[in-house]
């Protein structure tokens, strides 16, 4: 199946799920013509800066932290969102950073995330049975048979809102804004609001030491500009297949084909059947490449499609983003890693502890913080067992602080649900949960460092 020839639409032929039928074709085939001659989102250099970065985490020495919405929305886009979410992303990676001795890699679920695979293709609401909402880029959230029939004229809206939020975070990255020491301060601020500020107080008084040091010796942010700067990187699921292939280009220093609507695409759990469109496309563009992998995932399928994806084995190219539930990873996620291992394959194992864990409580579908925290520590620890890497973490999550999952050092609760339940699709993190999580890895990532022998920051712990 590889050996055959690869283009652009090549997976037109193949077998497509998830994807929308639309009424009218002549006005998506004029929608996406349109796209195909808009400037690209990123550029293939960026998108191979990112490869490298993450061929650094498959080789143990960075960690990937992958995060934002579950899908953006066209009526929440505003600046103060984005930079909500930036801000917030910033100081999980400066605490995993300086906890972890290790570089972190950021890239952001954003400007680009609003196609959503369904696990039902209709929903019911007393008598009325309407299409299942697909994302913005796809159809209308109100529950109405008109807001639901698709409208390709959203992908113009979803390129033009991707491209005003990458313009601002390319702002944001390398303006002066993400100054480490400015970091550092929105830091310093949540450890002091929070219920739980003892528990982060030692770290956050390390890294402002470790800060004064540097700016002692004349380290400081105003004559060093990689202290003032930082790399963000995007991504999102590559589902709506007609629009990826839009942003497709040849590059012109290589020749070849990069999904130029984003750094970095993944595979969802539902569209990754190996003899199916969403592989197909995926296998012939350059990017690096997310897969997720749940429970009906098996070690074969597993290994062809790592085979499809990457058959020169590329470190970098593909990262397995695994998503089985707290309750389920033990049992799935050791004879994953023994298949990778014995063909030696080179992935980064990221760990999306959100999607096997959802559940439905008041009503709303939510995310017990407790599970969440659980995923993430057995991922590790099944590591360890192996002799493996836990390279990265996948999150939904918001810079605002809204009560979409339960628990957390502020207890959210079910009746405090209602509050602020404001997600399109899945329930985030808030910013509080978040860096909770950031603090969480921070500390795994140290026992990771302690157990393989590498330096730690303190030397007096
Ligand atoms: C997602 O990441 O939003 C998602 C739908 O995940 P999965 O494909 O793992 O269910
Ligand atoms: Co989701």
């Amino acid at each position: 199946m590889s050996a055959e020839r690869w283009s652009p639409e090549s997976w037109r032929s193949r077998p497509v799920a998830q994807v929308p039928e639309y009424p009218d074709p002549a006005a998506l085939a004029d929608v996406e013509r349109q796209i195909a001659g808009f400037p690209p989102l990123v550029f293939a250099g960026e998108a191979r800066k990112l490869k490298r970065a993450l061929a650094k985490v498959a080789a143990g020495e960075a960690f990937l932290l992958q995060g934002g919405d579950c899908a953006e929305s066209f009526n929440e886009h505003s600046a103060d969102n984005i930079r909500d979410f930036f801000r917030v992303f910033l100081q999980m990676a400066v605490v995993m950073t300086f906890a972890g001795s290790s570089p972190v890699v950021k890239v952001g679920r954003i400007a680009g995330q609003f196609a959503k695979p369904r696990s039902a293709p209709t929903e019911k609401k007393g008598d009325i049975e309407l299409p299942s909402y697909r994302g913005d880029i796809v159809n209308g959230m109100d529950f109405t048979a008109e807001a639901r029939i698709p409208d390709p004229r959203r992908q113009l809206e979803a390129y033009r809102q991707s491209a005003a939020t990458l313009n601002l975070l390319r702002a944001f990255a390398t303006g002066g804004y993400a100054n480490l020491e400015n970091a550092h301060r929105w830091m310093l601020g949540f450890v002091k609001d929070s219920p739980q500020s003892d528990r982060y107080q030692e770290l956050a008084d390390r890294i402002t030491e470790t800060l004064g040091f540097m700016r002692a010796i004349g380290l400081d942010p105003e004559s060093h500009p990689e202290l003032r700067q930082t790399d963000i990187y995007t991504s999102h699921e590559a589902l709506l297949l007609g629009y990826e292939q839009a942003l497709t280009r040849v590059d012109s220093t290589t020749g070849d084909h990069y999904d130029t609507s984003g750094h970095m695409i993944w595979i969802g759990d539902r569209t990754r059947q190996p003899d199916h469109a969403h592989i197909e496309f995926c296998r012939g563009v350059k990017n690096p490449i997310g897969l997720k992998c749940g429970p009906t995932l098996k070690p074969d399928e597993m290994l062809r499609l790592i085979d499809l994806l990457n058959p020169t084995n590329e470190p970098g190219r593909l990262t397995l983003i695994c998503r089985f539930g707290s309750d389920k990873i033990a049992e799935h996620l050791p004879g994953l890693i023994r298949a990778v291992e014995r063909e030696g394959r080179k992935v980064v194992w990221s760990s999306d502890p959100m999607h096997g864990n959802t559940i439905t409580a008041a009503g709303y579908k939510t995310r017990p913080f407790d599970r969440i925290m659980s995923e993430i520590r057995t991922f590790f620890a099944i590591h360890r067992a192996e002799g493996t890497y836990a390279g990265g973490v996948h999150l939904e999550m918001t810079g605002k602080n809204v009560t979409e999952c339960m628990g957390g050092a502020r207890a959210i609760t079910e009746t405090n649900l209602s509050e602020m339940y404001d997600t399109s699709c899945d329930p985030r993190l808030n910013a509080e949960q978040s860096i909770e999580v950031a603090f969480l890895v921070a500390e795994l990532l140290k026992d990771e460092r302690q157990a393989r022998g590498l330096p730690q920051v303190d030397a007096a712990e």
